[in-house]
């Protein structure tokens, strides 16, 4: 989740050292909020306030459509989202992550209410495939970029197969400034333009219902966006 960056970056030359790359660096980050967020612990609750903010019309606890039985957490990392936005809504949430040491910490992080994760799936998104009609939410959040072109569209396309019927798929990234897609060879990482983002949706066959910006955020970090998608 780093800013922006001047530095001269080299494009990835094959899948394999893509993926492999990201979680060498993960290995490496502590299991912190401060790690979650490249060293912005304090941008948090700005994050899970607009999150909430953006989520519950569609929920029927706010007079919405969708049930609040169970959500998943997609790049959760130690269940910072499980922790504060998606445990005090629905009943019980999963959580995939690539990185084991993360997943082992999460039920220290996030307490007493780690009771109610249901499952702890040790998984790239690339290689994951949520079992069909579970979830009334299925949540990705500054992970995406960890993914290529044709893992993203995928990755959509069996998310939209893992909702219930009144389900939604929430994503929310950092976007490019540029309108081109950067690539961080720090975390081997792409970050897309909202075209690249929404152009992966429709390929998909989702449907943006709800699009918005995360305000607050400090200067000099990437803009962050939010999507609802059918
Ligand atoms: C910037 S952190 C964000 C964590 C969490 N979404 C949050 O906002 O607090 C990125 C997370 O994605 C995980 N990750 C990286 N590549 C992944 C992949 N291909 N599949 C699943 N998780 C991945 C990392 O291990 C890390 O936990």
């Amino acid at each position: 989740m780093s800013g922006d960056s001047d530095s001269e970056t080299e494009w990835p030359k094959d899948e394999t050292k893509f993926y492999g790359d990201a979680k060498e660096y993960w290995s490496e980050i502590p299991s912190t909020v401060d790690g979650m967020l490249g060293g912005f612990e304090k941008i948090s609750p700005t994050d899970i306030n607009g999150s909430k903010a953006f989520l519950r019309p569609f929920l029927k606890i706010g007079k919405g459509n969708t049930n609040t039985h169970r959500a998943l957490d997609c790049g959760a990392g130690i269940g910072r989202i499980t922790k504060r936005l998606l445990l005090p809504m629905f009943e019980t949430v999963d959580m995939v992550e690539l990185n084991k040491k993360f997943l082992d910490s999460a039920p220290s992080f996030i307490g007493q209410d780690s009771s109610r994760v249901g499952k702890y799936i040790c998984s790239g998104l690339q290689d994951f495939t949520p079992e069909a009609g579970r979830y009334d939410l299925i949540w990705s959040q500054w992970v995406l970029g960890h993914l290529t072109e044709e893992h993203l569209v995928g990755f959509f396309s069996r998310c939209k197969t893992g909702l219930t019927p009144e389900g939604l798929i929430v994503v929310k990234e950092n976007v490019s400034g540029s309108g081109e897609t950067e690539f961080d060879d720090v975390d081997s990482s792409f970050t897309r333009s909202k075209e690249d983002y929404i152009n992966a949706m429709i390929k998909a066959g989702l449907t943006i219902v709800k699009e918005e910006r995360q305000k607050g955020f400090p200067k000099g970090l990437y803009s962050v966006f939010m999507f609802a998608l059918k």
